[in-house]
């Protein structure tokens, strides 16, 4: 990171540094009777900084200008229905596809989440590894993005945020739409996977015999979620054959 990033009292930095301090002290006061009130004073905050840093679960949303723009809406409604911290991002061609696919406008969407980012900005939080996250999606992923990714040209926040989440060992998910593919396609969907990146086709599971396309794009968006462990409740699971009554 440039120095212009580097904060002394950043609290993960700091938290994980206070961390090993007093595990350091927890071993050197181990097994001995820890009588006097410095060594009282060193188990309090022992216990206290160990306890697992409370915070809310924070995903971050790409939207990139691949078709199906009201998947990444319905992915914004139901991160905000499971109280999951959003931060989102819009490409200029994501804005294009929402105006012409949706009822929404750019600027609606933006109000689903609770943090929305330029994809200018390249001194955002989620630009840093240190800014703590628990994933990312790109939602829908265009191949332009999909390349940017797989080659590492980190030229706009999208592509920076999800390169922050390969090298952080984080979870990365591109709802990568795009039809047929091409071997270039392909090979840069192969080379993300080998980086840590799942890739997530928006392609509808013909089995649940959808009524609509708002129910394909429920059981997607169900699924995708499904992989960051949060369940939408809002798509029918196969509990296998159903019995014609
Ligand atoms: C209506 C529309 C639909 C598009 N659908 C796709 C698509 O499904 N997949 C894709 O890779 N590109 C698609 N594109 C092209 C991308 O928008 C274009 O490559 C763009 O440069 C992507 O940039 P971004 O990833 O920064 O949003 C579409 C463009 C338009 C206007």
């Amino acid at each position: 990171m440039p120095a212009m990033f580097k904060s002394t009292n950043s609290p993960d930095t700091s938290a994980s540094e206070g961390e090993n301090d007093e595990l350091k002290n927890a071993r050197t006061t181990n097994g001995s009777q820890a009588t006097s009130d410095t060594d009282k004073d060193t188990r309090t905050s022992l216990s206290t900084s160990l306890r697992p840093h409370a915070r809310r679960k924070r995903i971050v949303v790409a939207m990139t200008g691949a078709t199906g723009a009201v998947l990444g809406i319905k992915i914004l409604i139901a991160l905000r229905r499971l109280n999951i911290e959003s931060h989102l991002i819009i490409s200029k061609w994501a804005e294009a596809t929402i105006k012409y696919e949706t009822d929404y406008s750019p600027k609606n969407v933006r109000a689903l989440a609770d943090h929305v980012h330029s994809i200018n900005d390249m001194a955002a939080p989620v630009s840093s590894g240190s800014f703590k996250t628990d994933g990312m999606v790109v939602v829908p992923c265009s191949m332009k993005t999909l390349a940017a990714i797989s080659s590492g040209y980190c030229d706009d926040l999208i592509s920076r945020t999800a390169d922050v989440m390969l090298k952080e060992r984080r979870k990365l998910v591109l709802v990568a739409r795009e039809t047929p593919l091409s071997e270039i396609h392909l090979r840069n969907m192969l080379s993300v996977t080998q980086s840590g990146a799942i890739i997530f086709p928006p392609v509808p599971a013909y089995y649940i015999k959808a009524s609509s396309v708002d129910e394909l794009s429920n059981q997607t968006v169900g699924r995708v979620l499904d992989l960051f462990d949060l369940d939408t409740a809002d798509f029918e699971r196969w509990e296998g054959w159903k019995r014609e009554s």
